[in-house]
C-alpha cells in the first residue's frame, strides 16, 4: 500500500474542505452585511419619510410656495401613537395623539379612539407599521420578555435583563403589512412575576405606521 500517496491525498481533501469553509465564512459574513446594509437603508428611509411629513411650522409660508398640497397629503397617510402609561402590566397598551407640527400626529386617513386605544387605517393598502420600546430600570430590576402586539400585524419583544442601574434598554421592530379597515389594539404582555421596577419611556416608545403603496 503506498501510505504516502494516500497520506497526500488525505491532506488535499483537507485542504479542499479548508478552502470550502473559508469561503462559505466569507459568504455568510457578507450576507449579514448585506442584511446589516439592508437594515440601515430601511431606517434611513423612514427617517427621511418622517422628515419629509413633517409638517411646516408656518402654514402661512408653506401654501405660498406650494408646500401644503403635498404635506397635507402625505400627513393624512401617516399616523404616530405615544405610549402615556409607563407600567407595563397584562393588558391594551395606553397610547395617544400628540401634538405634530401645526396638527396632530393622526392623520386623517386613521380613526382613533381614545377611550379604547385603537387604531384604524381607513384605506386599505399596504402600510410600514413600527414599534419602538424604550425601557429604563427605576430600582434593581428583574429578567423577563416584555412583548408588545398590534393585532396580528407586529409582535414587537424586548428581552430585558437583570439590571440595577438607569442604563436604557431599547427596541425597533417593523413590518409591511395589510391593513382592511379593522381596529387594532396594542396588547402587552409581561411575565408572570411582573417586570417590576422596568418603566417604559413615554416620550421615546409608541407605535406609528404610513401607507406605502
Ligand atoms: C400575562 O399573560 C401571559 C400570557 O397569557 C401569562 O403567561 C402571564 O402569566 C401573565 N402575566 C401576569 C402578570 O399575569
Ligand atoms: C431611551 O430613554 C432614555 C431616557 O429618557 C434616553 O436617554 C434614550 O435616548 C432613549 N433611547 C432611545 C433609543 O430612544
Amino acid at each position: 500500500m503506498d501510505v504516502e500517496s494516500l497520506q497526500k491525498s488525505g491532506r488535499r481533501r483537507g485542504s479542499c474542505l479548508d478552502v470550502f469553509l473559508v469561503v462559505s465564512t466569507m459568504f455568510l459574513l457578507m450576507a449579514v452585511a448585506a442584511l446589516a446594509a439592508g437594515g440601515v437603508m430601511v431606517v434611513m428611509e423612514l427617517r427621511s419619510e418622517l422628515e419629509t411629513t413633517r409638517p411646516s411650522s408656518d402654514p402661512g409660508t408653506s401654501r405660498l410656495t406650494g408646500d401644503t398640497p403635498d404635506s397635507a397629503y402625505k400627513m393624512q397617510n401617516f399616523a404616530y401613537l405615544e405610549a402615556v402609561s409607563s407600567k407595563l402590566q397584562n393588558s391594551t397598551m395606553e397610547l395617544s395623539q400628540i401634538k405634530y407640527g401645526a396638527g396632530l400626529s393622526v392623520g386623517s386617513n386613521f380613526q382613533f379612539e381614545e377611550g379604547t386605544h385603537s387604531l384604524k387605517a381607513k384605506q386599505v393598502g399596504y402600510y410600514f407599521i413600527y414599534i419602538n420600546l424604550n425601557l429604563t430600570c427605576t430600582y434593581q430590576c428583574n429578567a423577563g420578555l416584555l412583548s408588545v402586539r398590534l393585532g396580528d400585524k407586529l409582535t414587537c419583544e424586548v428581552e430585558l435583563p437583570a439590571l440595577a442601574d438607569t442604563t436604557p434598554v431599547s427596541r425597533k421592530c417593523w413590518t409591511v403589512s395589510r391593513l382592511d379597515g379593522h381596529k387594532l389594539f396594542t396588547q402587552m404582555t409581561v411575565p408572570k412575576e411582573g417586570l417590576q421596577n422596568w418603566r417604559l419611556e413615554l416620550k421615546t416608545s409608541g407605535l406609528g405606521m404610513f401607507l406605502v403603496d
